[in-house]
């Protein structure tokens, strides 16, 4: 992957636009309650502005009508947020698109939620024409979004004087690409979640690539229901069953597995009252839900860990928000926290294990992308980053 990069280029005196990823998460009164995505797009912001730029920065917000800015799409709280974090106020412009505002050299503005424009999600050529005309050079940073094709991440990049990649941007992809194209082995991944519907391609193609694939949440499910258990009342997708026999006959041929729990924890309702038991997975009966692996299952998989070489992980493998269910996915935590292999998390929900349980500090790389690091592993092409390919020889 070659890509112009922001840290390559002299901006002094140049007009800067860069598109950031700053989608994060708000309470009801529109309070930020996660600021990562915030937090990793200063070093590109300061290097610009260190550089002497004039800086504008975008970002989407949620997934706002286009044509309409309602209080709840504005970047506002970011804007303010974003100035804490650089020590000096950050303006907020509206209705930017046609340009009319000023930036100075060393100063940096935010223009308003870019998704609030006609033309965004299309990536509308003609909207993207006129963001470029802002700017001597694009900067993409916002990995998280890397896999939509919209005007301020595909269109752009192609009309703009220069187009390159943020320092956030060029970090994801050494890291992701160090774990997918040359990974120390064993290469262990685990794959948690809900439903195996919205991680089949993910689970498919990292069935021919990595040694085990460790499998949780209601996606365990299907796979026990797939080795012929007994699952009672769970989560699970029985019209997938099929699929995930095939998961794990391919892992087979490959002298790789598919670890399944050999032990769980189950209860008769998701709630905080809940009575935990753990059973073997033998003994699931017709109104148990399975919530959590058991710590017999636990500790194999910390085993697994332990020996990996690379470890992706992209999900939990219980109900961790809940005490009784948090074991197998706060024993798993530690494990990976404890291992020497080179690891990388994604996704909010596995962002929010790792911050309950205290272990950001001992992840090789926590990527800021949620579906663009599943896109990414998945080894599909992410349109804004073949955008900036694209425009790298020129
Ligand atoms: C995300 O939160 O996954 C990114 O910011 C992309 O947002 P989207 O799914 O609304 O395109
Ligand atoms: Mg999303």
């Amino acid at each position: 992957m070659q890509v112009k990069k922001l840290i390559d280029l002299d901006v002094k005196g140049k007009k800067v636009f860069i598109r950031a990823d700053l989608n994060v998460p708000q309470d009801d009164a529109g309070n930020i309650t996660e600021d990562t995505r915030i937090r990793a797009s200063i070093p590109s912001i300061k290097f610009a502005l260190e550089g002497g730029a004039a800086v504008m920065v975008t970002s989407h917000l949620g997934r706002p009508t286009e044509g309409e800015l309602n209080a709840e799409d504005s970047l506002a709280p970011v804007a303010v947020r974003l100035g804490q974090l650089l020590h000096k106020p950050v303006r907020l412009i509206q209705n930017w698109v046609e340009g009319g505002f000023e930036v100075a050299p060393g100063e940096v503005v935010l223009l308003e939620n870019c998704r609030c424009n006609k033309g965004e999600k299309k990536d509308n050529e003609e909207l993207a024409k006129k963001m470029a005309a802002l700017c001597d050079i694009y900067v993409n940073d916002a990995f998280g979004t890397a896999h939509r094709a919209e005007a301020t991440t595909h269109g752009i990049a192609r009309f703009a004087p220069v187009a390159c990649a943020g320092i956030l941007m060029g970090g994801e992809i050494d890291a992701l690409g160090k774990a997918l194209h040359a990974p120390k082995r064993p290469l262990v991944a685990i794959v948690g979640g809900s439903k195996v519907s919205s991680k089949l391609t993910i689970l498919k193609s990292l069935a021919d690539k990595v040694d085990q694939l460790i499998v949780g949440g209601g996606i365990a499910n299907t796979f026990l229901l797939a080795s012929g258990k007994r699952i009672g009342d769970s989560l699970a997708e029985p019209d997938l069953v099929k699929e995930a026999h095939a998961i794990m006959d391919m892992m087979k041929e490959r002298g790789a597995e598919v670890p399944l729990p050999t032990d769980v924890v189950v209860a008769d309702e998701v709630s905080a009252l809940a009575r935990a038991n753990k059973i073997s997975v033998d003994d699931v009966a017709v109104h148990d839900r399975i919530l959590d692996i058991g710590p017999k299952s636990a500790a194999r998989l910390g085993e697994i860990i332990a020996n990996a070489g690379t470890i992706v992980w992209n999900g939990p493998v219980g109900v961790f928000e809940l005490p009784q269910f948090a074991g197998g996915t706060k024993m798993m935590a530690s494990a990976i926290a404890h291992s020497e292999a080179f690891s990388i998390a994604g996704g909010g929900d596995t962002l929010a294990a790792i911050a309950k349980f205290h272990i950001a500090d001992d992840v090789g790389y926590i990527s800021t992308g949620g579906g663009a690091f599943l896109e990414f592993l998945e080894g599909k092409t992410l349109p804004a980053i073949a955008a900036l390919e694209e425009r790298f020889k020129d």
